[in-house]
């Protein structure tokens, strides 16, 4: 008490750090005198445009009051304050909290919507008692996003709305969803009934890793989403302010829809969803009209399902050995007087880009795409190390830096991996994580073509959601801090944060991996 009181009086923060803990880290934060406690009585008051944002504190918060009652959300009175001043940046807010209450102006919903993610972190951290401060945040990455494959393990549209509920904890605003690869497709396509039929099991796993000679379960897994259920999954989604974008593999990684349709591979038969992991010799036919025909019908679906201005198409990993023996596909290269198979995927996602842009979208795709000649209006998704968005950004192209030594999250957590599940490979600990450069070797001008940083989670060796969210925290948290503001992060508070955030984690009741919490890495 005594050092508290003189900490006080001489203007030392410490006392009250913890309470102002948060993830991701704010630009600037003045702490002054006092305190407001927030309980399920106090009242949200709003001003018009603000009904969402409020509703969704009010839901966020009611987990966390020991009571039934909901915070009420009202006009005018004393309270939670939410307005918006456009003179913010867009997803800005500043966040004033005084004895009489606590005033969140957000230069957008979001902005609020984030005013408020940095609230309940310090309510939580609190026990309700939020120390006085003056806030004001904002992020210098538009783009900050986190991935989920739900085609190696199948997961639920419950479990797909609790991961974007982590997701906009730690303000990111972006879900990557990876839809569709060998070992399943996931999301119904009306005019293609086969690709949810037969290309959505598989008639069992591979145990262990490829090579290890395991065998298989003998659990058929499958799984898809309804459009109905997609549509369901975006609107949850752009209530927390998070745009979905859809991944439609081509022409690799699509042996579940060739199970489905033959003719989309260069033999046209024998096919089945895959039970293995790895890359496959079995893709689509790139020399075929009806391989063209297929992939727009299928994306005029995946636009009316989603409103993102980013589609991801995929475009890693596509072997080149059925298309040097196939007779459509080399007829192709002469025909295009294309020098060889590369360039013919080259021709591939650049006709499908054009189609995307011709219906008012944007291309993403993995760094491979740089591989076969890009457009100088093709986004690239980083992921071979950051090596392709800096060849990206050189070149005039934007891009997301993914990269696997530090965003791929299904990477072990520790250097003897002792204590964790079979995971994919890698040392992906939260230091790592949290000393990833998006912009290393890049010159001003370059920078601005990094549109932000994401972080991926290939789900082969992730097959329930207990395991999912322990892959993904505390990483998230860390990663957050680069996704938000890679200029501001602050490796001396880390680990008291990290403190904070995990009673944070307890709270909502989301599992996460303690070998960062243990001092294992
Ligand atoms: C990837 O990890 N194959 C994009
Ligand atoms: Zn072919």
């Amino acid at each position: 008490m005594i050092l508290s009181a003189l900490m006080a009086i001489l203007g030392i923060a410490g006392a009250t750090t913890a309470q102002i803990a948060v993830f991701p880290q704010p630009e600037y934060i003045d702490m002054s005198q006092g305190e407001y406690v927030v309980t399920d009585k106090t009242k949200i008051v709003v001003e018009d445009g603000m009904g969402t944002p409020a509703a969704r504190f009010a839901e966020d918060m009611s987990q966390w009051f020991d009571s039934a009652r909901k915070m009420k959300i009202a006009r005018s009175g004393k309270g939670i304050k939410l307005r918006e001043d456009k003179c913010i940046a867009e997803e800005g807010y500043e966040l004033t909290v005084t004895p009489d209450g606590v005033v969140v102006i957000g230069g957008s919903e979001a902005g609020v919507y984030y005013g408020l993610q940095t609230l309940r972190q310090m309510i939580v951290a609190g026990g309700g008692r939020v120390p006085c401060c003056y806030i004001a945040d904002e992020p210098t990455f538009a783009y900050r996003g986190a991935h989920l494959d739900v085609c190696r393990h199948f997961f639920t549209v419950d479990q797909v709305k609790r991961y974007i509920d982590i997701l906009a904890a730690h303000k990111i605003n972006r879900f990557h969803w990876h839809l569709t690869d060998d070992q399943g497709w996931r999301i119904e396509i009306e005019r293609y009934p086969e690709l949810t039929r037969a290309g959505a099991v598989r008639k069992h796993t591979l145990i262990g890793r490829p090579g290890q000679g395991l065998g298989y379960d003998s659990t058929p897994h499958g799984g898809f989403y309804t459009q109905q259920q997609i549509r369901d999954v975006v609107a949850y989604a752009a209530e927390r302010y998070i745009t979905v974008i859809p991944e439609i593999e081509m022409p690799g990684h699509a042996l579940a829809a060739l199970a489905a349709y033959p003719w989309l591979g260069c033999k046209g038969e024998g096919y089945e969803v895959w039970p293995d992991w790895g890359i496959t010799p079995e893709v689509m036919c790139g020399g075929k009209e009806s391989t063209y025909e297929f992939l727009e019908n299928v994306l005029a679906e995946v636009l009316e399902l989603f409103p993102s201005e980013y589609i991801h198409i995929g475009g890693d990993e596509c072997p080149k050995d059925r298309w040097k023996e196939c007779p459509e596909c080399q007829a192709a290269i002469k025909r295009l007087g294309l020098d060889d198979e590369e360039q013919l995927q080259g021709y591939l996602v650049n006709r499908i880009e054009k189609w995307l842009v011709a219906h008012g979208r944007k291309m993403i795709g993995w760094d491979e795409i740089l591989d076969c000649g890009i457009t100088q209006t093709a986004n690239i998704m980083s992921w071979r190390g950051t090596e392709g968005g800096i060849a990206a950004a050189k070149r005039g192209n934007d891009a997301i830096m993914t990269p696997s030594g530090y965003c791929y999250f299904d990477s072990y957590q520790t250097r003897d991996r002792e204590g964790e599940p079979l995971a994919i490979g890698r040392w992906v600990p939260v230091e790592k994580v949290y000393s990833f450069d998006p912009f290393d070797k890049l010159d001003d001008e370059q920078r601005r073509h990094i549109l932000g940083v994401q972080c991926n989670m290939w789900t082969e060796y992730i097959a329930d959601f207990d395991h999912l969210q322990t892959m993904l925290l505390p990483r998230l948290a860390a990663l957050s801090d680069v996704q938000w503001a890679t200029d501001r992060r602050d490796p001396a508070t880390l680990r008291e944060r990290m403190e904070v955030i995990r009673r944070f984690y307890d709270a909502c009741g989301y599992r996460y991996a303690t070998f960062y919490y243990d001092g294992k890495k």
